[in-house]
Order: C-alpha cells, then structure tokens, then sequence
C-alpha cells in the first residue's frame, strides 16, 4: 500500500480562507487581536512568531509583537501579561515557550486570562477541555484534529497510539482523540516494548522529537500516519519524527514535514483568535 498524503498545507489554506472570510463580516463589530510575546532571541522561536505574524495579517487579523531581552525579570513580563489581560483590543495573547531559565512557565502561564489563553495552555482550559466542556484547544492537537476532519477519517472506535507526552502535542492529543470516542494508549521513553504498542496503533502520532524515529517495523499495514516532528538531519533538511520514505509504502495516511502538522498550528491559532473575538463580542451582546 502507499499511503495517501494527508497536506496540512491544503487543509490549512482551506481553514484560512474560512477564518478570513468570517473576521471580514465581523470587521464592523470587532477586530480579533493577538499579542504574541517573545523572550529572548531563539532562533526556531522567532521563526514560529515571524510566522504567526504574517499569518494573522494575511487573515485581518491584528496582531502585536513585543520582543523582550532574556535579561526581563519574571515580574515584569508578569506585569507585561495583565496590561495585555485588560486591553480590550486583544482578545489573544501568546507567550512563546521555551522561557528563559529564571522565569517560571507555570506563572507566566497561569497569568495569562483563560479568556485570551489562544495556546489552550492555563489549566482551566486543560480541565475544560479534559471534561468536555468548551475551551480553548492546544493549537497542534487542535489541529491534528481538523486534517482527520478533512478526510473523513473516522477515530470513533480506533485505537490511537501517541507517542511522547509532552504538555503542548502528546497528552493534549490523546485527550481530544479520547473526546472523539477513539481508544487511547501513550508511549513514551520509558515505555518497555514500544513497537509492540505502536503496531497496535489504527492511528499513530509521533510526537517525540526524534528525527526518523519511527520505521516501518513500528507500523501496522494501513494505519494512519500523524508526523508532528520538526527535526534537522545531520544533511541539515528538515524531517519529521517518521521514516516517511519507509513508512508510507505501509500507512494509509501520512502526514509529510514540512507541509504537514506545521501550518495546521498556526492556523488554529487565528481561529482560537477569532473564537476568542466572538466570545467577548457576546458577552457584549455585538453583532455582526
Ligand atoms: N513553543 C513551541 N510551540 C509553541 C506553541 O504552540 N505556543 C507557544 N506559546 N510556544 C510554543
């Protein structure tokens, strides 16, 4: 089997067009804004906002960078944090991760208003969203989601095998696929036989950081294949967590890197923004 390649790049053009079309008949009424905050100069970190930047404008939406020296103290990008909480034209706000080792994640984190948490990283949307009830959804899972959406892959019933487990893709993961009524197992680097879990896997996230980690050996004929990796190889090319040369001989589906999971985050991203927008727009009972 070769496996039909799952383009995020496609799904997210399409889901863009979406999202610019709506914030065009809300441009009247209110105009989603997002402030994204950068510590430091990482350079895979400027990247990513350069490209959440451009992507906002492209949709109309506003979006304010603040680019902030790694010498900040935790307090005053604290104070950073609830100027932007109470400014009633941002309805988003973005601290890029990692931080600086003297500022603690979990406090910049947790400043941040659950109403403007556009991540889905405060606590009260990771319990909202472990009880089902409406949140604001990790952008990469968020949009792992959508590409399954779009091709009408069914989860329900399915056994979705994640490997890694971090705060932002793997358990995040699980727990929307969980949501969705599929049946869960999370690998990880203490996991005693991983390819004995894994190919029981119907869906497959890999999510370890690893390039090329996962081979054909580790993946059942017909599986769908989620690559969330963004790695460089020792040729300096980017590649994913996957063997996607080995393992799409195997997959039904596969994601590529680049062009795959990647432009599906920033595009969740601007409909959280959006969502956000409208959320404040009805508390304020505005209409289009
Ligand atoms: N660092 C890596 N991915 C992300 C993300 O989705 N959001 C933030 N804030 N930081 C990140």
């Amino acid at each position: 089997m070769t496996a039909e390649l799952i383009s995020g790049k496609e799904v997210a053009a399409n889901l863009r067009d979406q999202i610019k079309k709506e914030v065009e008949e809300w441009k009247d009424v209110i105009v989603p804004g997002l402030a994204v905050i950068l510590v430091g100069d990482n350079p895979a970190s400027r990247s990513y906002v350069k490209g959440k930047e451009k992507a906002s404008a492209e949709a109309g939406i506003y979006s304010e960078l603040k680019e902030l020296p790694d010498s900040i103290s935790e307090a005053d990008l604290l104070e950073m944090v609830e100027a932007y909480n109470d400014n009633p034209s941002i309805h988003g706000i973005l601290v890029q991760l990692p931080l600086p080792d003297h500022i603690s994640e979990k406090k910049v984190i947790e400043s941040i208003s659950p109403e403007k948490d556009v991540d889905g990283f405060h606590p009260i949307n990771i319990g909202r969203m472990m009880t089902g009830q409406d949140a604001f959804l990790p952008c990469t899972p968020f949009g792992i989601i959508q590409m399954l959406k779009y091709k009408n892959i069914d989860v329900e019933g399915k056994h979705a095998v994640i490997v890694g487990r971090s705060n932002i893709v793997g358990k995040p993961a699980g727990q929307l696929l969980l949501n969705e009524n599929a049946t869960v197992t999370y690998c990880h680097s203490r996991t005693a036989d991983l390819q004995q879990m894994t190919t029981q896997a119907d869906i497959l996230i890999a999510a370890i950081g690893r390039a090329e980690f996962i081979k054909a050996e580790h993946v059942k004929e017909g599986a769908v294949v989620i690559d969330v990796g963004m790695n460089r190889k020792e040729n300096g090319k980017l590649c994913g967590d996957v063997d996607f040369e080995a393992v799409k001989e195997k997959a039904s589906y596969i994601t590529p890197v680049p062009g795959g999971v990647g432009p599906m985050t920033i595009t969740m991203l601007l409909y959280n923004t959006l969502q956000s927008a409208k959320n404040h727009a009805e508390r304020e009972q505005l209409k289009p």
